[in-house]
């Protein structure tokens, strides 16, 4: 029946996605990480689940009630993320990385805490793999979705991003706008498809940004895997 494909257009779908922020451990008390709460990437988590996928949610940690119907996965640190999203790539339909991974990790951490003395603490760091880049290396017939996380040059950056990792759609995201981002639960974005067709949209609940962006995805899925 029409009405059933489309209210379940993510039927027989597996979709990846991950969320939150990662841990950098510095000692056992001391990590680096940022502000990612979570909300956009179990937003997206729950609607994926209501338009009837099967879902693996691979997040750093928050606090946040794990979504119905979704299989949780959490992990501490960037390599841990990598990992876990690698073990699942190859069964995966779609992948969308919400995850704001951290881009450098301390280059040395210590297993006892570390003491305070006087003077100026430097700390040498080193670069996380970037996951994103590594699937778009790897891509079979997945849909890849990137999150750019931008305060300023938002579309310039977006796009590049698009290129250089090799995805089919990036939700680009002004952080700096009131109402967008981190830790709100509104946010405006705008997706850039990799044929260079936009969606822009305007200030939305986090709910219903998942919404369109499964909407807009589950219509390239659909056409390409069946
Ligand atoms: N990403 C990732 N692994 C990393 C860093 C980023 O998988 N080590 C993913 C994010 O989950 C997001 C996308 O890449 O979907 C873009 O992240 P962003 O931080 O905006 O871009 P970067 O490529 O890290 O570049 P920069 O931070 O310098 O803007
Ligand atoms: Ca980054």
């Amino acid at each position: 029946f029409s009405a059933e494909v489309h209210s379940l257009p993510l039927k027989g779908k597996h979709v990846l996605i991950t969320a939150g922020p990662t841990r950098e451990e510095l000692d056992p008390v001391r990590f680096f990480s940022n502000a990612s709460t979570g909300k956009m990437g179990y937003s997206i988590a729950s609607q994926a689940v209501a338009m009837g996928a099967r879902v693996t949610l691979i997040s750093g940690p928050v606090s946040l009630e794990a979504p119905t119907g979704a299989e949780l996965i959490q992990v501490e640190s960037a390599e841990q993320m990598f990992e876990r999203v690698l073990q699942r790539y190859d069964e995966a339909d779609i992948v969308i990385k919400t995850a704001a991974v951290a881009d450098y990790r301390p280059k040395f951490s210590s297993s006892q805490k570390m003491k305070k003395s006087e003077g100026t603490l430097v700390i040498e760091m080193e670069r996380t793999p970037d996951i994103l880049k590594e699937l778009g290396r790897r891509k079979r017939n997945q849909i890849l979705v990137g999150f750019a996380a931008e305060t300023n040059s938002v579309e310039e950056y977006a796009k590049r991003k698009l290129q250089e990792k090799n995805l089919d759609f990036i939700v680009a995201n002004n952080v700096s706008e009131e109402g967008a981002g981190f830790g709100t639960d509104t946010n405006i974005v705008t997706i850039y498809r990799r044929d260079g067709e936009h969606i822009e949209l305007p200030l939305l609940q986090k709910k219903e940004v998942a919404d369109r962006l499964l909407a807009a995805v589950a219509a390239v899925s659909g056409s390409e895997t069946k």
